[in-house]
This record gives structure tokens, C-alpha cells and sequence, in this order.
């Protein structure tokens, strides 16, 4: 295959009118006229647009494979970039070689040049990234990607690789995938245990993330997380991806403030890397997108007791599904109206009650609360998680003691405060409900190449 080929964004916005390139993608739609010309729209992945192939019957396999192209079909095409007279595309391309490459069975091809439901392309998980709206959730998802490193390395945050398996539980919410090895011989003891003890995939890599910061000051870890909650619901995966920072000599203003920071600096990032992208999402799936993330790129976060939150709720004109109470965690329906009606925007709710929050966090003086914080955002509620740690050795072994964990198996954990404590904070931000957020999608499962869902893991 040519190396030299030109990727379509580049042939669509960087070269010059006249040029001859090379192109290579897959064929969305053909149309071909009369008077011996075909028109192909060829997508390569690299843009959301398509260029435009114009083939004639002088090419010497027109008859035999131009005009019988259908959507799937991979093809190379050779010509000239010539400006177009189409409405709404730059350059077109006169193709003097356009070649099939592996052709795809026209009434089979599941993905038909017509709008498909999410709920069916998500069973075509594997051809879905050849439409247009997940082709640019690839890219938008890739671009966020990129920039979660860059902000925190830009801040001398170093990032740690934490361990997917693990023998704790982070959060104690009892959701964890427990791990067995698979290569047990005939006979053999089925309770041997692979690393000696009962070992999970990671709920979160913090308390791994809390020793390296307890160490270098800043770090992150930013990899796949794992829950077996049996939530089947448009804001939940069994396997997501959560970015966490983790910073020494820092309390929960300090967490706060990075948290804000952080959000601020994707959101306004993505507008203006991923233009194109954030164009069709706001046309196609939420006109007020853009206008949305702007405003939020720009304008301070709302700060928010949980105590007055739970008042505030309370006093609302409204028929809760759970009445707001204090003690009880913030459901979606309370996340949403802080957030669309009373404060038009993010808010930062900070504070919650202790028994309703993991043992990790610090208690506040009052006894009843910790130094905890939630962001939640418009629509989809809360998208990031933190706190400040509980650095006092004596309270932390009292608070896990009371959440039913052993401290003995903490022993390192402990050790942070045993050695050196220092007040510590960080968060978790969800990267799929970031991009739930970012691209207006509804649900989750549409923000993950492979959603893992109670009873779907099929791709
Ligand atoms: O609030 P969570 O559970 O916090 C933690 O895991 C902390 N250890 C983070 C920290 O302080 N370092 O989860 C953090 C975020 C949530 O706000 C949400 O965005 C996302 O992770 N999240 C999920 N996303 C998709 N599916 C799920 N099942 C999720 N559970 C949490
Ligand atoms: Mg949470």
C-alpha cells in the first residue's frame, strides 16, 4: 500500500487546489449520473467530512467496479484536488485510479447510508466507529484524552500507574469483580487463591495514587476502573475510565479549585480542537451545546454545603420522587435542579453527611460531615467525586473499623499517616460522563468504544 497517502482532513483544509494525492477510507454513498460520472463520498476517519470522488467512465474499471460501489467498501483513490463546486466542501477530487480494495456486500452492510437508532449500532459495536456521530466521539474522546495529560503534566503532576488488580476496596460500596485464575489443573483446590488473598479489579486506583503523592507531592493515575453495581442505567458502566489526581499539603478548597480548573480547561480545549466535531453534535444531538460549554468554560462554579443543598431542595415547588432529607445522598432528580434551575451551571457540593461517604474521607469538626465534594454538572449530574484525606492515624483506623474493613490489611495505607502525615486531597473524574456532558449524548454506553454493561460484553 502507498505510504504516501494524504488523510482526508488534510486533503479537505491544508492542500493547495491542484495537487494530486492519494486517498484511503471506506465508501459512505455513490451516486452515479447519467452522463458517465459516479460520485463518491469517501471517509477515512480522520474528519468527520467526506471528500468527494468524482469518477468518469474513462477510468478503466468504471464499469466493472465504479459503478457497482457500495457503503463499506474500502477503496484507494489517486487524482487531483480540484476546488469544488458542491456546496459545503472545499476540494473534490478527479480520480484517475480508484481502486476497490475489499469490497463489502452492499445489502448486508449493516451500516446503511441512513440515520441509524444508538440502541441498534450499539449491537454493531465493531462497524459503529464508521458512522458519523461515533467516529466523532472517537476523536472528541481522544482529543479529551490527550489533554487530561497535558493539564496535569503542564502543573508538575507526575502521573503513577497504578494497579488494576487490587486486594482493597477503595470505595466500600461492595461493587467489586472479583478475580479467579483460569488455569486451575483437574483436581485442584478451587479455592487457591492466584496472589494469596482475594484479589478485585480496581473501584479506583486512590489509595495507591495517596503513597505516590505522599511522596511526590502531585500525581495522577488516569486507567480503566471496574464495578459490578447492577445500575443499568444511562450513566453507568461496569468498566469506565476515571482520571484522579492526588495532591499533598492540599485541603478541600485546594481540590476544589482543581477540580474547577481542570473542567474548565477540557471544556474549552475540546470547542476549539474538535470544532468540527462539536459542530454536528450541537446540530445533531443538542442544540444548546455549545452555547453550554462556553458559558461553563467562563463562568465560576457554584460552591454548595450539602446541609444548605438539602434545604434548598426542600424548600423547592416541587414533587420529588425521593424527598430530599438529611443523611440520604443526592439523588439525580435533586442533582438535576441544582444544576438547571437553581444555579444554572456547575455546582460544587461540599460536606456530606459521614455514614453515606467512604472511610477515606476527613471528618470535619462537626463530627457528622466529611471534607467531601461532588461537582455535578447539567443534565447528567455528578461527574466528578473527592475529598480531602483523613490524614489523623487514630480517626482513620476508627472510621474503617466502623466501615466493616480491617485495618490490619491497610497496614500501608496507615503507614502514610504513621510517617510523615500531611493533609491530602484528590478526586476522580469519570471520563465517560465528562463526554456524556461534552457531546450531549445520553447515554453512556455511546461514549465508550466497548460499553461493559450487566449482561453485555459481547465486542
Ligand atoms: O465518586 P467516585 O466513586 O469516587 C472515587 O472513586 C474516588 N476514589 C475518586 C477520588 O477521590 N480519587 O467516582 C468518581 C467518578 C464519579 O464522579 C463518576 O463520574 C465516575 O467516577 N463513576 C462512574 N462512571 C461510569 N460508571 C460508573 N459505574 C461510575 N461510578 C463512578
Ligand atoms: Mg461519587
Amino acid at each position: 500500500m502507498t505510504p504516501e497517502r494524504t488523510v482526508i482532513r488534510d486533503a479537505l483544509t491544508d492542500v493547495p487546489a491542484g495537487t494530486v494525492v492519494t486517498v484511503a477510507g471506506w465508501v459512505r454513498t455513490v451516486r452515479t449520473s447519467k452522463g458517465g460520472f459516479s460520485f463518491v463520498q469517501v471517509n477515512d476517519g480522520s474528519c468527520l467530512a467526506n471528500l468527494q470522488v468524482v469518477a468518469d467512465k474513462e477510468l478503466p474499471n468504471y464499469d466493472s467496479e465504479v459503478v457497482h460501489l457500495t457503503a463499506g467498501t474500502s477503496v484507494t483513490a489517486t487524482g487531483k484536488l480540484v476546488e469544488s463546486p458542491a456546496k459545503g466542501q472545499s476540494v473534490e477530487l478527479h480520480a484517475e485510479d480508484l481502486a476497490v480494495v475489499g469490497p463489502a456486500d452492499g445489502e448486508a452492510y449493516p451500516i446503511q447510508p441512513k440515520r441509524h437508532s444508538f440502541e441498534f449500532l450499539r449491537s454493531q459495536a465493531h462497524l459503529r466507529p464508521r458512522t458519523n456521530t461515533f467516529g466523532a466521539v472517537a476523536r472528541v474522546r481522544s482529543e479529551v484524552s490527550g489533554m487530561i495529560h497535558e493539564f496535569f503534566r503542564s502543573r508538575g503532576f507526575v502521573q503513577v500507574h497504578t494497579p488494576i488488580i487490587t486486594a482493597s476496596d477503595c470505595e466500600g460500596a461492595g461493587a467489586l469483580f472479583r478475580l479467579a485464575a483460569d488455569n486451575r489443573e483437574e483436581g485442584e483446590d478451587a479455592e487457591r487463591e492466584f496472589f494469596g488473598r482475594p484479589t478485585y479489579l480496581t473501584v479506583s486506583g486512590q489509595l495507591e495514587a495517596e503513597t505516590y503523592a505522599c511522596a511526590l507531592g502531585k500525581v495522577y493515575t488516569f486507567g480503566p476502573t471496574f464495578r459490578a453495581e447492577n445500575s443499568n442505567t444511562p450513566r453507568h458502566l461496569a468498566e469506565f475510565w476515571m482520571v484522579e489526581p492526588e495532591m499533598a499539603f492540599c485541603d478541600l478548597a485546594g481540590d476544589a479549585d482543581l477540580a474547577e480548573d481542570f473542567l474548565k480547561f477540557i471544556f474549552a480545549g475540546v470547542l476549539e480542537r474538535c470544532r468540527e466535531d462539536m459542530e454536528f453534535f450541537n446540530t445533531r444531538i443538542d442544540k444548546t451545546l455549545i452555547e453550554t460549554l462556553t458559558h461553563v468554560a467562563e463562568t465560576p462554579f457554584f460552591r454548595v454545603g450539602y446541609t444548605e443543598a438539602v434545604e434548598i431542595l426542600s424548600a423547592a415547588d416541587r414533587k420529588w420522587e425521593y424527598p430530599p432529607r438529611w443523611g440520604a445522598d443526592l439523588q439525580t432528580e435533586h442533582e438535576r435542579y441544582l444544576t438547571e434551575e437553581k444555579f444554572s451551571g456547575p455546582v460544587v457540593v461540599t460536606d456530606y453527611p459521614a455514614e453515606i461517604k467512604p472511610f477515606y474521607m476527613r471528618i470535619n469538626d462537626d463530627k457528622r460531615t466529611v471534607a467531601a465534594m461532588d461537582v455535578l454538572v447539567p443534565r447528567i449530574g455528578e461527574i466528578i467525586g473527592g475529598s480531602q484525606r483523613e490524614e489523623r492515624p487514630e480517626v482513620l483506623t476508627e472510621r474503617m473499623s466502623q466501615a466493616g474493613l480491617n485495618p490490619d490489611e491497610y497496614w500501608w495505607y496507615l503507614d502514610l499517616r504513621r510517617y510523615g502525615t500531611v493533609p491530602h486531597a484528590g478526586f476522580g473524574l469519570g471520563l465517560e460522563r465528562c463526554l456524556q456532558f461534552i457531546t450531549g449524548l445520553g447515554n453512556i454506553r455511546d461514549v465508550i468504544p466497548f460499553p461493559r454493561t450487566p449482561r453485555s460484553a459481547e465486542f
